[in-house]
């Protein structure tokens, strides 16, 4: 009876050693550059599944304090444009060495809604007097005054032309330009 129990003891360490084994087997092997596993932060991003960007609606403190984010979005050149970190995890069938949950950067602050530069531009020459253009960007109550004063007689509607060819005019809820025709 000893005897049995004994083994059982014996037994059962040695199971939970080898199950804690393989649970940390990633952890605490050290890393082998020639070994099957890729190092999970060297991954593309095809293998990772990442948030989706957080908007901290212009609050510089809470970026600050939750270290990613974005604290405005959109902008057309490259350094207008903010940058954030995004957390990311590996893809569950995808193996690698190393943590899973990855931080990447510079993932641009950047929305799309639909909107056409092209389409806008000629809505905005062939139908401005109408504010359709405006209509279109969401900006329904300029859009309104530009219909009832019918195109500022004409000179609104050349306005809007030029401002948007010169990129000062665009959709209100601070999206890019749509980017694919
Ligand atoms: C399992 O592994 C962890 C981390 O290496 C260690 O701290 C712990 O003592 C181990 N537990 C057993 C039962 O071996
Ligand atoms: C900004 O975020 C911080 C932390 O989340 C919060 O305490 C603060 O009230 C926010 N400020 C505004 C103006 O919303
Ligand atoms: C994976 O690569 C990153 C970036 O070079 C490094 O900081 C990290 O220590 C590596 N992880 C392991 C487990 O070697």
């Amino acid at each position: 009876m000893k005897n049995v129990l004994c083994i059982a003891s014996v037994l059962c360490l040695l199971t939970t050693i080898a199950a804690n084994q393989t649970k940390n087997n990633h952890n605490n092997v050290e890393y082998n550059p020639y070994g099957p596993y890729v190092n999970c932060s060297f991954l593309p991003l095809e293998f990772l599944d990442c948030e989706d960007l957080i908007d901290h609606k212009g609050n510089e403190t809470a970026k600050a304090e939750l270290g990613r984010g974005c604290v405005k979005f959109g902008g057309y050149r490259y350094e207008d444009v903010e940058k954030t970190v995004l957390k990311c995890t590996v893809l569950p069938s995808i193996e690698c060495y190393g943590p899973k949950e990855i931080y990447r950067d510079g993932f641009p602050c950047i929305t799309y809604s639909g909107h056409y530069f092209a389409t806008t531009l000629i809505y905005s020459i062939l139908l401005g007097f109408l504010g359709m253009d405006r209509f279109c960007l969401g900006q329904t109550g300029t859009a309104v005054g530009k219909l009832l004063t019918l195109g500022g007689v004409g000179i609104w509607w050349i306005v809007d032309i030029i401002l948007l060819v010169t990129n000062q005019l665009q959709p209100e809820d601070g999206s890019n330009w749509n980017p694919y025709v």
